[in-house]
């Protein structure tokens, strides 16, 4: 990745602002009332459901703290991420990501079809992940989804399986919270993950000699649930502020994580909470690593907005769509480089 390949290079409105704005800044949220179990008065409890809502409806982000997941998992991780991509290119590509398996390591992601600077390694959490053979929306063939594990290190694998179930567990405790927030049942959303298709990225950005022209992942949005996103402490992810529409940088927090609202909670919440716009900004000196978790469905899971949500006044603004066919979908454009916009939830919302 020395060159600067134009590949990278982002057309000039959305190029990065290199002395970017800080700004109010995303929602920092204290999970501490759902970790105790005792003593948690009802009072407590209704003000963590509320500054989840107001933090979902104004920024679909946020960070959070005392959430539960052991500090040491999240160092472990996080060293065996740096050993695996410290290798060289030839030891990484011996579990390089194929047409067959879109899980494992992979340096050549496009993001609007400019090139991310980065290099990603990916794995599921169920082992093996069952997905539509096809992205053709007739096709009802199933097939697996394995995982790649490296060699080296030779610890990464395990480390990464006893993570992910931490991150399963936080998850779902988020997916509680918000629940209650949209004024539903606690475990409303539980029965639409039990045959998940929820993957981890360890994500490595590398120094880049022209960070003012490429970004470590061009502006999207997540197409999950949720993403769990762990940050070091380099910084760079950048998010759309929903009030003006400015770039604003997530300040690193030591042992946060940085919650937000994918497309499916959108669809699900007929636009109550958006799934929001970001980025990764590079920089020229420091490498920076990140690992996001992506919380998503059952691949047989129909989107579609919940009715407890919707009625006369505020009908459905989306029609369902297979979660399934979407993630092959996605899957496919990104291996193949299709020169192509991606499936985005917009195509199936219901015109006004
Ligand atoms: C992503 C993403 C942010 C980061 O991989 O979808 O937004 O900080 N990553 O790496
Ligand atoms: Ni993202």
């Amino acid at each position: 990745m020395g060159e600067v390949d134009p590949a990278f290079i982002q057309e000039p409105e959305h190029r990065p602002r290199i002395s970017s704005i800080e700004g109010k800044g995303v929602p920092l949220i204290d999970l501490s009332p759902i970790l105790s179990s005792s003593n948690v008065s009802a009072i407590e409890f209704e003000g963590l459901v509320k500054e989840v809502d107001d933090a979902c409806k104004e920024w679909g982000f946020f960070q959070v703290i005392n959430h539960g997941v052991p500090l040491e998992m999240r160092e472990k991780i996080d060293g065996a991420s740096r050993k695996f991509f410290a290798q060289s290119l030839e030891d990484k590509r011996k579990v390089s990501r194929n047409e067959k398996e879109v899980s494992g390591y992979y340096d050549t992601e496009h993001t609007k079809n400019v090139r991310d600077w980065k290099e990603v390694f990916d794995f599921t959490i169920d082992e093996p992940t069952i997905v539509p053979a096809s992205h053709e929306p007739d096709d009802t063939e199933l097939t697996e989804w394995n995982n790649l594990w490296p060699e080296y290190p030779p610890d990464l694998r395990e480390i990464c399986q006893e993570y992910g179930q931490e991150m399963v567990k936080l998850a779902y405790k988020l997916m509680e919270l918000i629940a209650l927030s949209l004024g539903l049942p606690a475990d409303r959303f539980h029965g639409f993950f039990k045959d998940q298709t929820s993957f981890i990225r360890l994500n490595h950005y590398p120094p880049c000699p022209t960070p003012e022209l490429a970004l470590g992942v061009g502006r999207h949005k997540d197409g999950g649930a949720l993403t769990i996103l762990a940050q070091d402490d380099v910084g760079g992810l950048e998010v759309k502020r929903k009030t003006d529409g400015e770039w604003v940088r997530v300040k690193p927090t030591p042992d946060a994580y940085i919650i937000n609202v994918g497309d499916i909670i959108q669809v699900w919440s007929n636009d109550r909470y958006e799934s929001v716009e970001h980025r990764v900004m590079v920089n020229s000196e420091k490498e920076r690593f990140s690992l996001p978790f992506f919380f998503n469905p059952a691949h047989y899971t129909m989107v579609k907005p919940l009715e407890e949500l919707t009625n006369e006044q505020n009908p459905a603004k989306y029609r369902a769509y297979s979660w399934g066919k979407f993630i092959t979908n996605r899957k496919r454009s990104n291996f193949q480089k299709l020169n192509v916009e991606n499936l985005q939830i917009y195509h199936f919302r219901i015109s006004e």
